[in-house]
């Protein structure tokens, strides 16, 4: 079957292959719009299962479906074209049995086109990372902060202040790294931890909340636009959307109060 005519996607081996070298830039998005936009601009696009919070407006991102996924990353993968599309597993989708695993991250991949799947957990999902790679699903690690651990961790959490998650960190992303994934999320990290990690395992870390330190970085778009109505220390705000859409709708609505929208040329005349 030829594939020619279609724009390569960043692979697997593209983003490995940026260890130490070019930064990777990954973001959120979770619809064919933001993907079109970013697309040009990033490595990766994350069908995030931050999804729940940003756009369904749950409290946590547990309640985050398979389905919901895979209507949003076919959204994504049909937006853009030269970014690898990596789709989160959500939770209770991969965590009772490497099988379990399989089966919803292969569903995953058939019905979206994407190229990876990301799940949480570190040594605990070792087994499963290793079990999905060998069988052709590459997977992005998560490990720190992982929100669909928040009510285990009690809250959202920065990790490594205690003593004892040094250790745990770092078995961690050591566990990822032998288990097969291609490259690791490190999320609310401490920069020291953030930089030894980054420094002691072969493939690239992705920091969100981890510093400069790591090989590249993730935000959420929502966040770094302005739009969540949220900014934790970690976000910078690159725009000002929320500001632009409420100024875009109040003058929406005065023009349809005060009849001035629609004007002639929005108007269809009876004759062409
Ligand atoms: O769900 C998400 O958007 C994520 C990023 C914050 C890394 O996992």
């Amino acid at each position: 079957m030829s594939t020619s005519g279609r724009i390569k996607r960043l692979s697997v081996t593209d983003v490995r292959a940026r260890k130490g070298e070019t930064p990777v830039v990954m973001l959120t998005a979770y619809d064919a719009n933001t993907a079109r936009i970013a697309d040009p601009h990033v490595d990766v696009l994350l069908v995030g299962d931050s999804i729940g919070m940003v756009v369904y407006g749950f409290e946590s991102t547990l309640p985050v479906t398979l389905d919901m996924m895979i209507a949003h990353g076919g959204a994504v993968m049909r937006g853009s074209q030269s970014s690898m599309v990596v789709i989160d597993m959500p939770f209770a989708s991969y965590e009772e049995s490497k099988e379990q695993a399989f089966r919803n991250a292969a569903r995953v991949l058939a019905e979206t086109g994407a190229a990876a799947v990301k799940l949480e957990g570190g040594v605990r999902m070792a087994e499963t990372i290793r079990y999905l790679t060998e069988r052709g699903i590459p997977v992005v690690g998560h490990i720190g902060l992982t929100p669909q651990s928040i009510h285990t961790l009690g809250g959202f959490k920065v990790q490594g202040r205690e003593e004892h998650h040094e250790t745990l960190l770092h078995a961690d992303a050591q566990a990822v790294t032998e288990a097969g994934a291609f490259c690791v999320v490190l999320e609310g990290i401490v920069e020291p931890i953030a930089r030894a990690i980054t420094d002691a395992i072969s493939i690239p870390t992705i920091g969100i909340g981890a510093s400069a330190a790591c090989d590249g970085q993730v935000l959420v778009t929502e966040d770094m636009v302005a739009m969540s109505g949220r900014k934790p220390r970690f976000v910078k705000h690159f725009g000002d959307m929320g500001s632009e859409l409420d100024r875009a709708v109040k003058a929406y609505s005065e023009e349809v109060r005060n009849r001035s929208f629609p004007a002639d040329e929005n108007t269809y005349p009876a004759q062409k």
